[in-house]
């Protein structure tokens, strides 16, 4: 609470502050899968965002989002909606749509229901908790192209990807669907880790593969652009 008993605006951690300034000024939001509804209370409080919609499929959630939306006094901004991923939210008009903290697979099955989004004027923020390179798959498949990513360190090292619909296809190495081309192209520590951590998570899965006599043909693959990616950093 403020000195006047009003709510202070809610402080964002690194992960949620950084989707916030991929969020263009001016935007109507959406935020999907909200649950407490901090980042686009956050954006109306600062005045990047004019309002939109927050949904959410589950009533928990919701609740707590339409609590907090109107513990902020922005309930004529803001609309809560208990909704699968982007179902109804297109009447609000979003111009700049959140998706975090979800598995990659969810997130472009959300994608994928909402055709609407296929509009040059949208941007879509997102950050999945696994399985980056499905949404960098799907998303380079649909005529989405990434205009901007990040590499945020918290307890983990989370991606956070920025994409706007252009009709063009993209190709992709594997490494660039896990890590992402611009990220690669940026390096820095956050890069570093990131790769190192999935040195690790491959020769599991590579032991695990061939000792029980499979092939681990994707897994060498990426260990190698990973030795790739790494040694031309070390050579810039
Ligand atoms: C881990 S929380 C993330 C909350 C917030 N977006 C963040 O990043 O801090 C995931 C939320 O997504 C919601 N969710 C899961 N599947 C969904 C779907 N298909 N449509 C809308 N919300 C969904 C869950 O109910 C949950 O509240």
């Amino acid at each position: 609470m403020n000195k006047n008993n009003e709510p202070c605006a809610p402080r964002l951690d690194k992960r949620l502050a950084c989707a916030a300034n991929f969020v263009r000024e001016g935007a109507t939001v959406a935020d999907v899968g909200t649950d407490h509804a901090y980042l686009p209370i956050a954006l109306c409080l600062s005045g990047r965002a004019v309002g939109g919609v927050v949904t959410d499929i589950n009533k928990g959630p919701i609740d707590r989002a339409s609590e907090n939306i109107k513990a902020h006094g922005l309930e004529h901004r803001l609309c809560a909606m208990l909704t699968d991923g982007l179902c109804g939210a297109e009447k609000y008009l979003p111009t700049d749509i959140t998706v975090l903290g979800m598995g990659g697979e969810l997130i472009a099955g959300i994608i994928s229901r909402a055709e609407w989004t296929k509009d040059r004027r949208i941007r879509l923020c997102l950050q999945p908790m696994t399985h980056a390179e499905i949404l960098r798959k799907y998303l380079a498949d649909n005529g989405y192209s990434i205009v901007d990513e990040a590499l945020v360190r918290e307890d983990k090292i989370y991606q956070i990807i920025v994409a706007e619909y252009s009709g063009r296809t993209e190709e992709y190495t594997l490494a660039e669907l896990y890590f992402g081309r611009i990220n690669i192209d940026r390096g820095g520590v956050e890069l570093n880790d990131l790769l190192c951590s999935w040195e690790r998570i491959l020769s599991v899965r590579i032991a695990g593969k061939e000792g029980a006599g499979e092939r681990a043909d994707e897994e060498r693959e990426l260990q190698r652009q990973i030795s790739e990616i790494k040694n031309k950093g070390e050579t810039k």
